[in-house]
């Protein structure tokens, strides 16, 4: 399956260069949580595409002298060298070595920053390695002589996966499945799959404003996370599970029906938490103020008529969706009821996007030196 991934011999000898793209980060509705090697999600997961939290990156490339190392990377964070990355990135190259040949033949200076605050708490890793694969994919298209348009995006998300799982939702279309799934003609588990045409038109400019209830560091890594999952007791349920709700939510997405869109969003958001309140270790990730806002947002969805809903990541912050045609109300209630549970008051108003696109450097605030 992955051997459609390898390349063709490159036709071209490029002394050096530079590419820039920006990836936006994604909002998982039905959650991948619990993987096998190497990044095989242990069940189907469908997302939101964002547009304001992205990441920006370039990669500059010259052909290597030096060959004592495996790879040849400086990498800098926000306009600063950053070697702690380093470790991860190598370990990303390794797994897409066989995919990208070019890899060990050339020095990499890639330069990297996020549009929002690092401190956020919003997980960066699906926007930065979707950013890093579809520049790695957009050189080597170069070295096969292609045109722009020949980018092949299913390879990007393919070797985005092997850098972060969620990454592969975060290359290509509105709404983006990951994972075998039965009911899906064409799923994969190896790459996401653009899921946007099947889908009402009302859920193609959604909004997702995301509250920033705590800002600190993720206190479960995704990797001890996933790992959490191994010999958890109700894993198998919860892996079938997945599947039946994406079934459902399918369903829901192609008829537009808001209220089972609440339904199984919630679920999905609780069903995560839930799997991490009873594994063992267990975590308990939500904060005070993110079941205070969780509350007064289903009051007021009660009360309003209104179908504001919530979904959670692997930790405290809360993400409001809703559609475009209820934005006013709703953003007003977010800033009168909402904001005050967040930190610092801190939010940001994000909504639906398409995927990755081609950037200039000298567009960007540190990515040029
Ligand atoms: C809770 O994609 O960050 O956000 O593959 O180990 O990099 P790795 O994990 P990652 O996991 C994301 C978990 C999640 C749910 C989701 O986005 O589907």
């Amino acid at each position: 399956m992955s051997d459609r991934f390898y390349p063709a011999a490159y036709t071209k000898t490029i002394p050096q260069g530079e590419v820039c793209w920006q990836a936006p980060s994604n909002i998982a509705l039905i959650k991948y949580w619990g993987k096998k090697e190497i990044q095989i999600p242990r069940n189907p997961s469908l997302s939101f595409t964002l547009t304001a939290c992205a990441t920006r990156t370039s990669v500059g490339f010259s052909l290597r002298t030096d060959h004592s190392s495996d790879y040849s990377i400086d990498f800098y964070f926000e306009g600063e060298k950053k070697e702690d990355f380093l470790p991860k990135i190598n370990t990303f190259l390794k797994r897409a070595q066989p995919y990208l040949p070019f890899l060990s033949t050339y020095h990499f200076e890639i330069r990297s920053e996020n549009t929002f605050p690092h401190s956020s708490g919003i997980a960066s890793s699906a926007s930065s390695m979707a950013a890093l694969a579809i520049c790695f994919v957009d050189i080597e298209r170069q070295l096969l002589g292609l045109p722009e348009e020949a980018l092949d995006h299913t390879k990007a998300s393919f070797i985005a996966r092997l850098g972060s799982g969620s990454a592969c939702r975060s290359v290509q279309g509105k709404i983006v499945e990951w994972g075998v799934h039965e009911e899906t003609n064409g799923s994969s588990d190896l790459y996401g799959i653009d899921w946007e045409e099947e889908a009402h038109e009302i859920f193609k400019t959604y909004h997702d404003t995301i509250l920033l209830i705590d800002q600190g560091e993720k206190q479960v890594s995704s990797t001890v996370g996933h790992g959490l999952m191994e010999d958890h007791t109700y894993a198998e349920r919860r892996f079938s599970q997945a599947h039946e709700h994406l079934s459902q939510l399918q369903e829901a997405l192609r008829s537009g029906d808001l209220e089972s869109f609440t339904t199984l969003v919630e679920l999905e958001a609780l069903t995560l938490h839930a799997m991490m309140l009873t594994s063992n270790p267990s975590f308990i990730l939500m904060k005070p103020n993110t079941l205070k806002v969780i509350r007064r947002l289903q009051h007021f969805r009660e009360t309003s008529g209104l179908h504001p809903c919530f979904t959670l990541d692997a930790g405290a912050n809360v993400h409001i969706l809703y559609p475009d045609s209820e934005r006013e109300e709703v953003y007003q209630f977010i800033k009168n009821e909402l904001v005050g549970y967040c930190e610092n008051g801190g939010y940001i108003c994000d909504m639906v996007g398409n995927g990755a696109k081609k950037i200039n450097a000298s567009a960007s605030k540190t990515l040029v030196k």
